[in-house]
């Protein structure tokens, strides 16, 4: 085949891609929305309840077209977008920032053991971190979304981390992007040792506010 045909051949792979992904690019839309609500409506009931916030902010974002070549590439799957639906279930992302460890391990049992939601599967880096110092509960889920036709179940995956796992996550993301994959091993291991100030800070912090949390229930039922 010549040069020529090739580029062709491919413009045409990427056009057929692209067009199938903007017809069913809502559906993942419509299960982001879904999950996020449903989170929103946790982190409202648990505010009444407890007078604070677990989930510190959220962010969603749909895989682009690009990334889910890329990956399809990558894993060896057929780039068509039926095999991006059957093989990639993180086409729809969702990133849950939470104030305290606990509250990482609280959004997810309060997420999963909701009825209509299906664990498919679940990663924990925060006990078994990278090897990198990445730490973060991941969660592969299923939710239904309700079209014309009927009910259908949509992968979506909920990155659920604290808010120093965070602040870890994404300079880590920048400096690997700046550095082009080429981090020199020393910096590497440094990035791991901050990776594990930054549990231990968690973990300060969580007893810290578990301190505070057994003070204000002593003095309120003294008060009684
Ligand atoms: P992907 O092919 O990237 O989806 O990896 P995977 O299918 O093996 O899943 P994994 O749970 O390892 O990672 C999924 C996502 O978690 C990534 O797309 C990133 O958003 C995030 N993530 C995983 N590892 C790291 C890391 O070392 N650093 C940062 N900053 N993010 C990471
Ligand atoms: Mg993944």
């Amino acid at each position: 085949m010549s040069d020529e045909n090739r580029m062709q051949e491919m413009g045409a792979v990427l056009q057929r891609m692209m067009d199938e992904f903007f017809s069913i690019q809502y559906r993942y839309s419509a299960a982001m929305k879904e999950v996020q609500t449903k989170l929103e409506i946790l982190d409202d009931e648990f505010q009444l309840r407890h007078r604070r916030n677990p989930i510190h902010h959220i962010e969603s974002r749909l895989k682009s077209i690009h990334s889910i070549m890329e990956k399809l590439n990558r894993k060896h799957f057929s780039v068509t977008m039926q095999s991006a639906t059957e093989n990639l279930k993180d086409i729809a992302g969702i990133r849950v920032i939470c104030s305290y460890v606990q509250d990482v391990y609280t959004v997810a049992q309060l997420l999963t053991s909701q009825d209509d939601v299906t664990l498919l599967e679940m990663r924990d880096y925060i006990r078994n971190p990278k090897a990198n110092g990445y730490r973060s509960l991941h969660l592969i889920i299923e939710i239904p979304i309700f079209l014309r036709d009927g009910r259908m179940l949509i992968p979506v995956e909920v990155q659920i981390r604290t808010i120093a796992m965070d602040f870890w996550a994404s300079l880590e993301h920048d400096l690997r992007y700046k550095a082009a994959g080429q981090v020199p091993e020393n910096i590497c291991q440094e990035l791991q040792e901050v990776g594990r100030d930054i549990a231990a800070l968690d973990e300060k912090m969580q007893s810290i506010h578990d301190r505070i949390d057994s003070i204000v229930a002593t003095e309120t039922e003294s008060t009684r």
